[in-house]
């Protein structure tokens, strides 16, 4: 790694530690951050649902149209861990045979990316340029929403 991305990288915690605790949440650099570790992969993600701000620590880890997801477990939206696409299943009214298929709302959470060095993870914080939605559950406003409930 270089002196750039170690600049860029912010330490999460021990790859070990995290493997058997399966998750774990930081404050990073202005974010509340969750690491989760699935079957071999570590993910990151904002720790806020894009949604109404729920946290996402406890979401289980489900597949949907072939996508893995993480549910959140407020009101079970599903969030995919590969792009942060907030995605839904309904029926077109409109169809000849109405049947149930997955939809996409796009990308609603902000995803970050993870690197492994020498058995510390490091987190990458995402540089994806526009608003995400889930970037206004990391803001100063919400926080003080939050702390004056
Ligand atoms: Fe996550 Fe509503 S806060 S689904």
């Amino acid at each position: 790694m270089d002196d750039i991305e170690l600049a860029e990288s912010y330490f999460i915690g021990k790859k070990e530690e995290i493997i058997k605790t399966k998750r774990i949440t930081k404050f990073v650099h202005g974010r509340d951050i969750l690491v989760i570790h699935h079957k071999g992969t570590f993910y990151a993600m904002d720790l806020h649902c894009y949604h109404a701000g729920g946290s996402l620590e406890n979401g289980d880890i489900e597949e949907f149209d072939n996508k893995l997801c993480i549910v959140c477990p407020s009101h079970k939206y599903k969030i995919t861990l590969g792009e942060g696409e907030g995605i839904y299943k309904a029926t077109n009214p409109r169809d000849d045979v109405p049947t149930p298929r997955w939809y996409s709302k796009g990308i609603k959470q902000r995803m970050h990316a993870v690197k492994e060095v020498d058995g510390d993870i490091f987190v990458i914080l995402s540089s994806m340029p526009g608003w995400i939605e889930s970037d206004y559950y990391q803001t100063e406003k919400y926080r003080k929403e939050r702390s004056s409930c």
